[in-house]
Protein backbone atom coordinates (compact mmCIF):
# COMPACT_ATOMS: atom_id res chain seq x y z
CA UNK A 1 0.00 0.00 0.00
CA UNK A 2 1.76 3.62 -0.84
CA UNK A 3 1.96 5.82 1.76
CA UNK A 4 0.76 9.57 1.43
CA UNK A 5 4.23 11.39 2.16
CA UNK A 6 5.21 15.23 3.33
CA UNK A 7 4.62 16.00 -0.07
CA UNK A 8 0.94 15.37 -0.30
CA UNK A 9 -0.04 17.64 2.67
CA UNK A 10 0.37 21.20 3.18
CA UNK A 11 2.77 21.93 5.55
CA UNK A 12 3.76 25.62 4.99
CA UNK A 13 3.55 27.61 8.19
CA UNK A 14 2.11 24.67 10.26
CA UNK A 15 3.97 23.34 13.26
CA UNK A 16 5.28 19.99 12.12
CA UNK A 17 6.01 17.23 14.73
CA UNK A 18 9.17 15.52 13.10
CA UNK A 19 10.21 11.89 14.23
CA UNK A 20 13.83 11.14 12.98
CA UNK A 21 16.32 8.29 13.80
CA UNK A 22 18.93 10.05 15.04
CA UNK A 23 20.16 7.24 17.30
CA UNK A 24 23.44 7.98 16.03
CA UNK A 25 26.68 5.78 17.68
CA UNK A 26 29.47 6.93 19.19
CA UNK A 27 32.94 6.34 19.69
CA UNK A 28 33.31 4.80 22.82
CA UNK A 29 33.24 6.54 25.88
CA UNK A 30 32.73 9.52 24.58
CA UNK A 31 30.10 11.57 22.98
CA UNK A 32 32.04 12.24 20.29
CA UNK A 33 29.83 11.14 17.01
CA UNK A 34 30.92 8.46 15.59
CA UNK A 35 29.02 8.39 11.79
CA UNK A 36 25.93 10.97 11.35
CA UNK A 37 24.28 9.39 8.34
CA UNK A 38 21.60 8.99 9.99
CA UNK A 39 21.60 13.22 10.78
CA UNK A 40 22.58 13.39 7.28
CA UNK A 41 19.62 10.95 6.31
CA UNK A 42 16.75 13.76 8.16
CA UNK A 43 18.40 16.63 6.21
CA UNK A 44 16.44 16.56 3.01
CA UNK A 45 13.27 16.29 5.17
CA UNK A 46 14.15 19.21 7.27
CA UNK A 47 15.01 21.37 4.52
CA UNK A 48 12.18 21.18 2.81
CA UNK A 49 10.14 21.65 5.27
CA UNK A 50 12.08 24.58 5.99
CA UNK A 51 11.71 26.10 2.96
CA UNK A 52 7.83 26.04 2.89
CA UNK A 53 7.96 27.84 6.30
CA UNK A 54 7.12 25.15 8.82
CA UNK A 55 7.54 25.02 12.04
CA UNK A 56 9.41 21.82 12.90
CA UNK A 57 9.07 20.31 16.32
CA UNK A 58 12.21 17.48 15.75
CA UNK A 59 12.50 14.44 17.87
CA UNK A 60 14.30 10.80 18.42
CA UNK A 61 15.79 8.41 20.50
CA UNK A 62 18.91 7.95 21.60
CA UNK A 63 20.16 4.75 22.30
CA UNK A 64 18.84 2.35 25.45
CA UNK A 65 18.16 4.46 28.82
CA UNK A 66 15.47 2.55 29.82
CA UNK A 67 13.02 5.49 30.42
CA UNK A 68 15.42 7.20 32.72
CA UNK A 69 17.33 10.66 32.20
CA UNK A 70 21.02 9.27 31.28
CA UNK A 71 23.45 12.14 30.94
CA UNK A 72 25.62 10.73 28.42
CA UNK A 73 22.67 9.56 26.38
CA UNK A 74 20.92 13.74 26.31
CA UNK A 75 20.41 14.82 22.55
CA UNK A 76 23.59 17.77 23.04
CA UNK A 77 25.91 16.65 20.65
CA UNK A 78 23.11 15.81 17.78
CA UNK A 79 21.83 19.18 18.55
CA UNK A 80 25.25 20.56 17.50
CA UNK A 81 26.00 18.38 14.62
CA UNK A 82 22.64 19.42 13.39
CA UNK A 83 23.11 23.30 13.71
CA UNK A 84 26.68 23.09 11.85
CA UNK A 85 24.89 21.00 8.76
CA UNK A 86 22.07 23.51 8.53
CA UNK A 87 24.60 25.95 9.18
CA UNK A 88 22.34 28.45 11.93
CA UNK A 89 21.03 27.18 15.28
CA UNK A 90 18.28 25.55 16.68
CA UNK A 91 16.03 25.25 19.50
CA UNK A 92 16.86 22.73 22.26
CA UNK A 93 15.08 21.53 25.16
CA UNK A 94 16.09 18.96 27.50
CA UNK A 95 12.94 17.55 28.14
CA UNK A 96 10.29 16.07 25.23
CA UNK A 97 6.53 16.70 27.23
CA UNK A 98 5.77 19.28 29.47
CA UNK A 99 4.99 23.37 29.74
CA UNK A 100 8.13 24.15 28.87
CA UNK A 101 8.32 22.30 25.54
CA UNK A 102 4.82 23.59 24.71
CA UNK A 103 5.86 26.76 25.23
CA UNK A 104 8.60 26.86 22.94
CA UNK A 105 7.02 24.81 20.35
CA UNK A 106 4.28 27.87 20.58
CA UNK A 107 6.89 30.27 20.23
CA UNK A 108 8.59 28.62 17.15
CA UNK A 109 8.95 30.89 13.75
CA UNK A 110 8.34 29.55 10.73
CA UNK A 111 11.44 27.68 9.19
CA UNK A 112 12.54 27.46 12.73
CA UNK A 113 13.77 23.94 14.04
CA UNK A 114 13.21 22.96 17.73
CA UNK A 115 14.94 20.11 18.88
CA UNK A 116 13.35 17.84 21.79
CA UNK A 117 15.21 15.47 24.32
CA UNK A 118 15.56 11.55 24.36
CA UNK A 119 12.14 10.33 24.19
CA UNK A 120 13.63 7.02 25.96
CA UNK A 121 13.81 9.37 28.76
CA UNK A 122 10.47 9.05 29.63
CA UNK A 123 9.52 4.79 29.89
CA UNK A 124 5.74 5.82 28.36
CA UNK A 125 8.00 5.86 24.87
CA UNK A 126 8.75 2.38 24.75
CA UNK A 127 5.26 1.15 26.67
CA UNK A 128 3.44 2.90 23.62
CA UNK A 129 1.67 5.23 25.97
CA UNK A 130 -1.46 7.22 25.00
CA UNK A 131 -1.18 10.24 26.98
CA UNK A 132 2.25 10.37 26.29
CA UNK A 133 1.74 10.05 22.62
CA UNK A 134 -1.23 12.50 22.98
CA UNK A 135 1.46 15.12 25.17
CA UNK A 136 3.92 14.63 21.86
CA UNK A 137 1.20 14.92 18.76
CA UNK A 138 -0.04 18.74 21.11
CA UNK A 139 3.23 20.18 19.84
CA UNK A 140 1.97 19.89 15.96
CA UNK A 141 -0.43 20.43 13.68
CA UNK A 142 0.68 16.96 11.64
CA UNK A 143 3.56 14.36 11.86
CA UNK A 144 6.15 13.40 9.61
CA UNK A 145 7.87 10.27 10.81
CA UNK A 146 11.10 9.97 8.92
CA UNK A 147 12.60 7.32 11.27
CA UNK A 148 12.77 3.87 9.21
CA UNK A 149 15.17 2.88 11.19
CA UNK A 150 12.94 2.98 14.41
CA UNK A 151 9.95 1.77 12.01
CA UNK A 152 9.81 -1.54 13.49
CA UNK A 153 9.11 -0.41 17.19
CA UNK A 154 5.34 -0.08 18.28
CA UNK A 155 6.64 3.23 20.51
CA UNK A 156 4.81 6.13 21.33
CA UNK A 157 6.42 8.58 19.00
CA UNK A 158 5.69 6.20 16.11
CA UNK A 159 3.05 4.31 16.70
CA UNK A 160 0.36 5.57 19.26
CA UNK A 161 0.93 9.24 18.19
CA UNK A 162 -0.46 8.72 14.72
CA UNK A 163 -4.08 8.60 16.26
CA UNK A 164 -3.91 11.99 16.80
CA UNK A 165 -2.44 13.66 14.05
CA UNK A 166 -2.45 12.97 10.32
CA UNK A 167 1.02 11.03 9.94
CA UNK A 168 2.69 10.83 6.58
CA UNK A 169 6.21 9.63 5.62
CA UNK A 170 9.44 12.14 5.29
CA UNK A 171 12.01 11.84 2.18
CA UNK A 172 14.14 9.14 4.07
CA UNK A 173 10.68 7.28 4.76
CA UNK A 174 9.67 7.49 1.03
CA UNK A 175 12.72 6.37 -0.05
CA UNK A 176 13.69 3.30 2.23
CA UNK A 177 10.20 2.12 1.25
CA UNK A 178 10.37 3.12 -2.68
CA UNK A 179 13.69 1.17 -2.76
CA UNK A 180 12.99 -1.51 -0.52
CA UNK A 181 9.64 -2.53 -1.75
CA UNK A 182 10.68 -2.26 -5.83
CA UNK A 183 13.84 -4.66 -5.43
CA UNK A 184 11.33 -7.31 -3.17
CA UNK A 185 8.00 -6.85 -4.92
CA UNK A 186 8.89 -5.83 -8.51
CA UNK A 187 12.86 -6.18 -9.31
CA UNK A 188 14.37 -6.73 -12.79
CA UNK A 189 15.19 -9.98 -13.16
CA UNK A 190 17.53 -12.22 -12.01
CA UNK A 191 16.79 -10.86 -8.36
CA UNK A 192 19.42 -12.59 -6.13
CA UNK A 193 19.58 -12.38 -2.42
CA UNK A 194 23.10 -12.58 -0.43
CA UNK A 195 22.67 -13.83 2.79
CA UNK A 196 24.82 -13.33 5.72
CA UNK A 197 25.31 -13.05 9.62
CA UNK A 198 26.34 -15.48 12.13
CA UNK A 199 23.13 -17.37 13.02
CA UNK A 200 20.41 -19.11 10.71
CA UNK A 201 18.14 -18.35 13.82
CA UNK A 202 18.36 -14.79 13.40
CA UNK A 203 18.41 -15.17 9.54
CA UNK A 204 15.03 -17.48 9.16
CA UNK A 205 12.08 -14.68 8.44
CA UNK A 206 14.53 -13.30 5.58
CA UNK A 207 15.64 -16.56 4.48
CA UNK A 208 12.26 -18.01 4.06
CA UNK A 209 10.56 -14.79 2.60
CA UNK A 210 12.94 -13.88 -0.06
CA UNK A 211 12.77 -17.88 -1.26
CA UNK A 212 9.19 -16.98 -2.34
CA UNK A 213 10.89 -13.80 -4.21
CA UNK A 214 14.78 -14.33 -5.60
CA UNK A 215 15.98 -16.53 -8.00
CA UNK A 216 19.24 -17.16 -6.87
CA UNK A 217 20.42 -17.08 -3.37
CA UNK A 218 24.01 -16.87 -2.27
CA UNK A 219 24.53 -17.63 2.12
CA UNK A 220 28.08 -17.11 3.37
CA UNK A 221 29.42 -15.72 6.70
CA UNK A 222 28.76 -17.83 10.12
CA UNK A 223 25.07 -19.29 9.28
CA UNK A 224 26.82 -21.40 6.51
CA UNK A 225 28.20 -23.70 8.87
CA UNK A 226 24.80 -24.87 9.99
CA UNK A 227 23.66 -25.67 6.27
CA UNK A 228 27.05 -27.37 6.04
CA UNK A 229 26.63 -29.65 9.26
CA UNK A 230 23.41 -30.32 8.51
CA UNK A 231 24.41 -31.72 5.24
CA UNK A 232 27.10 -33.85 7.32
CA UNK A 233 30.28 -32.03 7.16
CA UNK A 234 32.25 -31.74 10.35
CA UNK A 235 32.43 -27.77 11.20
CA UNK A 236 35.20 -28.55 13.88
CA UNK A 237 34.67 -25.77 16.78
CA UNK A 238 32.15 -23.08 14.31
CA UNK A 239 28.92 -21.57 15.24
CA UNK A 240 26.47 -24.71 15.00
CA UNK A 241 22.93 -24.57 15.57
CA UNK A 242 21.81 -27.83 16.30
CA UNK A 243 18.15 -26.85 16.76
CA UNK A 244 17.85 -25.15 13.10
CA UNK A 245 19.65 -28.32 10.99
CA UNK A 246 16.25 -29.60 9.79
CA UNK A 247 15.40 -26.10 9.38
CA UNK A 248 18.69 -25.77 7.15
CA UNK A 249 17.47 -28.72 4.94
CA UNK A 250 13.95 -27.51 4.79
CA UNK A 251 15.29 -24.31 3.47
CA UNK A 252 18.02 -26.15 0.78
CA UNK A 253 14.80 -28.25 -0.43
CA UNK A 254 12.00 -25.75 -0.81
CA UNK A 255 14.23 -23.76 -2.68
CA UNK A 256 15.09 -26.45 -5.20
CA UNK A 257 11.23 -27.20 -5.34
CA UNK A 258 10.69 -23.60 -5.93
CA UNK A 259 13.43 -23.47 -8.66
CA UNK A 260 15.67 -20.89 -6.91
CA UNK A 261 19.38 -21.53 -7.39
CA UNK A 262 21.19 -21.80 -4.00
CA UNK A 263 24.88 -20.76 -4.09
CA UNK A 264 26.63 -22.12 -0.58
CA UNK A 265 30.73 -21.80 0.06
CA UNK A 266 32.90 -24.21 -1.65
CA UNK A 267 35.70 -23.43 0.38
CA UNK A 268 35.98 -21.15 4.13
CA UNK A 269 38.89 -19.50 5.66
CA UNK A 270 38.93 -21.13 9.22
CA UNK A 271 40.85 -19.78 11.86
CA UNK A 272 41.78 -21.35 15.64
CA UNK A 273 39.85 -18.77 17.48
CA UNK A 274 37.75 -16.18 16.46
CA UNK A 275 40.41 -13.15 17.33
CA UNK A 276 42.22 -10.97 14.90
CA UNK A 277 45.42 -12.84 14.97
CA UNK A 278 44.61 -15.78 15.13
CA UNK A 279 46.31 -18.30 13.21
CA UNK A 280 44.23 -18.78 9.85
CA UNK A 281 43.86 -20.96 6.85
CA UNK A 282 41.80 -21.47 3.70
CA UNK A 283 40.23 -24.77 3.25
CA UNK A 284 37.49 -26.81 1.61
CA UNK A 285 34.18 -27.41 2.93
CA UNK A 286 34.40 -30.64 4.87
CA UNK A 287 37.99 -30.37 5.84
CA UNK A 288 37.44 -27.87 8.71
CA UNK A 289 40.15 -28.83 11.61
CA UNK A 290 38.65 -30.11 14.74
CA UNK A 291 38.34 -27.42 17.30
CA UNK A 292 38.92 -24.10 14.31
CA UNK A 293 35.85 -21.95 13.20
CA UNK A 294 34.79 -20.82 10.22
CA UNK A 295 35.27 -17.42 9.64
CA UNK A 296 35.26 -16.26 5.99
CA UNK A 297 33.96 -17.00 2.45
CA UNK A 298 37.08 -18.19 0.78
CA UNK A 299 38.41 -16.96 -2.72
CA UNK A 300 37.21 -19.23 -4.74
CA UNK A 301 33.80 -18.65 -3.40
CA UNK A 302 34.38 -14.99 -3.24
CA UNK A 303 35.25 -15.42 -7.06
CA UNK A 304 32.24 -18.02 -7.91
CA UNK A 305 29.54 -15.87 -6.17
CA UNK A 306 30.94 -12.33 -7.63
CA UNK A 307 30.96 -14.32 -11.14
CA UNK A 308 27.05 -15.18 -10.56
CA UNK A 309 25.67 -11.70 -8.74
CA UNK A 310 26.87 -10.29 -11.91
CA UNK A 311 24.19 -12.34 -14.11
CA UNK A 312 21.86 -10.98 -11.44
CA UNK A 313 19.83 -7.77 -12.35
CA UNK A 314 18.97 -6.81 -9.14
CA UNK A 315 20.27 -7.53 -5.80
CA UNK A 316 19.58 -7.21 -2.26
CA UNK A 317 21.96 -7.87 0.46
CA UNK A 318 21.97 -8.60 4.41
CA UNK A 319 24.73 -9.98 6.54
CA UNK A 320 28.39 -9.78 6.09
CA UNK A 321 30.59 -13.25 4.56
CA UNK A 322 32.47 -13.18 7.75
CA UNK A 323 34.00 -11.39 10.85
CA UNK A 324 34.61 -8.38 8.86
CA UNK A 325 35.28 -6.65 12.36
CA UNK A 326 38.47 -8.02 11.84
CA UNK A 327 40.27 -6.98 8.41
CA UNK A 328 41.76 -10.76 8.17
CA UNK A 329 38.30 -11.89 8.10
CA UNK A 330 36.62 -9.29 5.85
CA UNK A 331 38.22 -10.39 2.59
CA UNK A 332 34.78 -12.41 1.74
CA UNK A 333 32.18 -9.08 2.67
CA UNK A 334 35.37 -6.80 0.89
CA UNK A 335 34.37 -8.96 -2.46
CA UNK A 336 30.85 -9.11 -2.10
CA UNK A 337 30.55 -5.39 -1.91
CA UNK A 338 32.90 -5.15 -4.15
CA UNK A 339 31.13 -6.50 -7.03
CA UNK A 340 27.61 -5.14 -6.01
CA UNK A 341 29.46 -1.52 -6.40
CA UNK A 342 30.92 -2.79 -9.71
CA UNK A 343 27.41 -4.23 -11.26
CA UNK A 344 26.70 -2.07 -14.15
CA UNK A 345 23.01 -1.78 -14.62
CA UNK A 346 21.89 -3.64 -11.44
CA UNK A 347 19.56 -2.22 -8.97
CA UNK A 348 21.75 -2.83 -5.48
CA UNK A 349 20.00 -2.60 -2.16
CA UNK A 350 22.01 -3.07 1.28
CA UNK A 351 20.35 -3.81 4.58
CA UNK A 352 21.25 -1.47 7.13
CA UNK A 353 23.19 -2.60 10.40
CA UNK A 354 26.44 -4.41 9.98
CA UNK A 355 25.93 -4.97 6.17
CA UNK A 356 25.92 -1.19 5.96
CA UNK A 357 28.28 -0.40 8.91
CA UNK A 358 30.82 -3.05 6.25
CA UNK A 359 29.92 -1.03 2.79
CA UNK A 360 30.85 2.11 4.54
CA UNK A 361 33.84 1.27 6.27
CA UNK A 362 34.88 0.51 2.59
CA UNK A 363 34.04 3.68 1.05
CA UNK A 364 31.83 1.56 -1.37
CA UNK A 365 27.94 2.93 0.11
CA UNK A 366 27.85 5.69 -2.54
CA UNK A 367 28.17 2.57 -5.61
CA UNK A 368 25.01 0.91 -4.36
CA UNK A 369 21.45 2.43 -5.10
CA UNK A 370 20.79 2.47 -1.44
CA UNK A 371 21.95 1.93 1.60
CA UNK A 372 19.37 1.50 4.52
CA UNK A 373 19.71 3.37 7.03
CA UNK A 374 17.76 0.97 9.51
CA UNK A 375 19.30 -2.59 10.88
CA UNK A 376 16.18 -4.02 12.65
CA UNK A 377 13.81 -2.44 10.66
CA UNK A 378 15.31 -3.35 6.88
CA UNK A 379 15.65 -7.04 8.31
CA UNK A 380 11.75 -6.96 9.40
CA UNK A 381 11.04 -5.52 6.25
CA UNK A 382 12.89 -7.93 4.34
CA UNK A 383 10.96 -10.66 6.20
CA UNK A 384 7.91 -9.53 4.99
CA UNK A 385 6.24 -8.16 8.32
CA UNK A 386 4.33 -4.89 8.68
CA UNK A 387 6.07 -2.18 10.63
CA UNK A 388 4.29 -0.08 12.68
CA UNK A 389 5.96 3.16 11.45
CA UNK A 390 4.89 2.16 8.18
CA UNK A 391 1.91 0.92 8.64
CA UNK A 392 0.40 3.62 10.85
CA UNK A 393 1.21 6.32 7.78
CA UNK A 394 -2.19 7.38 5.85
CA UNK A 395 -2.79 5.35 2.81
CA UNK A 396 -1.48 7.51 -0.67
CA UNK A 397 -5.34 7.32 -1.72
CA UNK A 398 -6.77 8.56 1.68
CA UNK A 399 -9.27 11.65 1.55
C1 LIG B 1 18.54 1.24 15.43
O1 LIG B 1 19.65 1.68 15.80
O2 LIG B 1 18.44 0.15 14.82
C2 LIG B 1 17.32 2.09 15.64
O3 LIG B 1 17.65 3.37 16.03
C3 LIG B 1 16.41 1.43 16.64
O4 LIG B 1 17.05 1.34 17.88
P1 LIG B 1 16.59 0.24 18.96
O5 LIG B 1 17.03 -1.09 18.42
O6 LIG B 1 17.26 0.63 20.24
O7 LIG B 1 15.09 0.30 19.04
Amino acid sequence: MKKKTVRDIDVTGKRVLLRADLNVPFVPGTTTIADDSRIQAVMPTLKYLKKRQARIVLCSHLGRPGGKVAKELRMTPIAFRLEALLGEPIIYVRECVGSLVRQAAEELQEGQVLLLENLRFHEEEEANDSAFAQALASLGDVYVNDAFGAAHRAHASIAAVTRYLPAVAGLQMEKEMRMLSSALDNPARPLGAVIGGAKVSEKIGILENLLQRVNRLFIGGGLAATFFKAQGHDMGSSLVEPERLGLALDILRNAAQLGVQVFLPQDVVVAEAVVPEAPARTVEVGRVPGGWHLVDIGPRTAQLFGKELRLCRTVVWNGPMGVFEFPRFATGTKAVAETLADLNGAITVVGGGSTAEAVEELGLAHSMNHVSMGGGASLEFMEGRELPGIANLLDKDAA
